[in-house]
């Protein structure tokens, strides 16, 4: 059999990351090797992202675009996965009659046998949902290769269906892997070399909850901690309802915990966060944070807001502004409201208008801006073991992350990619820190 060659594009979040590279390696069995660019590619996959209306957008531009390439190379097959997918199925191959096959968000594992069916021009959509016993497909393992830092899938889906979210339509209700094979992936990871793993899942506080058995996840952090050779562990994304005490002592007890935590608060003002249906109050949000800052000191936050919601008052988003600077978050990933369709709130009415939402995004982007170079500042001269990641943008540099999850670009050799190095820090930019090797 000759080799095959995929591109592969991958929009969203890092779940869609982990999957795309889930599909690389499963695909490599088939003797599909990875290339660059679409032009030199038999198989086109995208996988594709729905949070936002403009997320969508792009992936329907994107394959209109690749779909024209069908018209040099005859023997190309091009399919679509991940959010967008699942949620149009079939529809999808009606509205681009080029596209050959599309894939959900739980029938990654189908795969192989659909791109043998489009070779024999039959055409699938393949979107159902699985149930929990069929959890060993939903969570294939990855291989066991690589350094440095490896993703490993925990859970997926979400039950919590907030008032705006398309999460809990496009990705089910939430499944959690075994525990077992969680903790046999990251054993045979760090076997391979591997010292940083970043547990993944929308909602991983509900880790375990729903399958009789499993660990709590605090009790899953634990277990991972004690595996020998492993030296870090992240994880993305929490609920500030269920970031509960038992989570929060693991800062204060597992050294190999970073510190970092993603705690999404979408809104400051409580008539908000009722209406998008978030299940706690500022004043709940603020005392997790608390609790968190005082379980690791010096703990950097992330957060989500979105700007606008519907009926979102000007105090209202005062309230926001607000809780932002009291939280005082490392980073924060701001997004003006757009309504997904299927969703509660897409059949609010008190819509603002694009202008306002646009205007108070670039008021929080600022207010953000400074909080985020002052901490960046708060780092210089201080000492960081960094996990080096790759090349850095300039040449002779490296790139790597600290224990706040900070990147930070410093001099060195290729060979120390993978590897935790002491780096002192030199100076603090808005998006990056750089240093100097110890
Ligand atoms: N509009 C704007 N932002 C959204 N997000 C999710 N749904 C929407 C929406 N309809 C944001 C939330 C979430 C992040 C992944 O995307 O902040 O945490
Ligand atoms: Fe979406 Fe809310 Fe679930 Fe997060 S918790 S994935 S925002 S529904």
């Amino acid at each position: 059999m000759n080799a095959h060659s995929l591109y592969i594009e991958t929009y969203g979040c890092q779940m869609n990351v982990n999957d795309s590279q889930r599909i690389v390696a499963m695909l490599s069995d088939d003797r599909y090797q990875l290339v660059n660019s679409p032009v030199e590619a038999d198989l086109i996959l995208l996988n594709t992202c729905s949070v936002r209306g403009g997320a969508e957008e792009k992936v329907y531009n994107r394959l209109s675009n690749l779909c024209s390439l069908k018209k040099i190379n005859k023997q190309l097959v091009i399919g679509v996965g991940g959010c967008v997918a699942q949620q149009e199925g079939e529809q999808l191959l009606e509205r681009f009659p080029l596209v050959d096959l599309v894939f959900g968000t739980h029938t990654v594992h189908l795969l192989p046998g659909m791109l043998q069916d489009a070779r024999h021009g039959i055409r699938r959509s393949e979107t159902e949902f699985f149930d929990t016993e069929q959890r060993r497909d939903l969570f294939p393992a990855t291989r066991g290769e690589g350094r440095g830092s490896q993703f490993v899938t925990v859970m997926q889906g979400c039950n919590n269906f907030c008032s705006y979210c398309i999460v809990p339509f496009v990705r089910g209700r939430e499944v959690s892997r075994r525990a077992e094979d969680i903790l046999e992936e990251i054993e045979r990871l760090v076997a391979a070399g591997v010292v940083e793993v970043v547990l993944l899942g929308q909602n991983v506080n509900s880790y375990g909850i729903h399958q009789d058995g499993q660990p709590s996840f605090a009790q899953l952090l634990r277990q991972i901690a004690a595996l020998d050779g492993l030296q870090r562990i992240r994880f993305t994304t929490s609920h500030p309802k269920d970031m509960s005490d038992e989570l929060i002592a693991c800062y204060a007890d597992l050294p190999k915990l970073c510190s970092q935590v993603q705690l999404p608060a979408q809104a400051g003002s409580n008539a908000v966060l009722a209406r998008m249906n978030r299940g706690y109050t500022r004043e709940h949000y603020l005392d997790r944070i608390n609790a968190l800052k005082q379980a690791r000191p010096g703990i950097t936050i992330t957060g989500d807001i979105i700007v606008g919601f519907p009926g979102e008052t000007e105090a209202d988003f005062e309230e926001t502004m607000s809780l932002v600077e009291e939280v005082r978050y490392a980073d924060v990933y701001s997004f003006a409201y757009s309504p997904r369709p299927g969703t509660r709130a897409a059949d609010f009415t008190e819509e603002l208008s694009k202008h306002e939402k646009q205007h108070r995004l670039a008021r929080l982007i600022a207010t953000q801006r400074n909080i985020t170079l002052e901490i960046n500042r708060s780092f210089l001269h201080t000492r960081q073991e960094i996990l080096v990641e790759g090349i850095g943008k300039h040449p002779g540099q490296l790139s790597g992350r600290a224990d706040s999850g900070k990147t930070v670009n410093f001099s060195g050799e290729p060979a120390l990619i993978g590897h935790l190095v002491p780096v002192v820090i030199t100076a603090a930019y808005q998006n990056s820190l750089v240093g100097e090797l110890i």
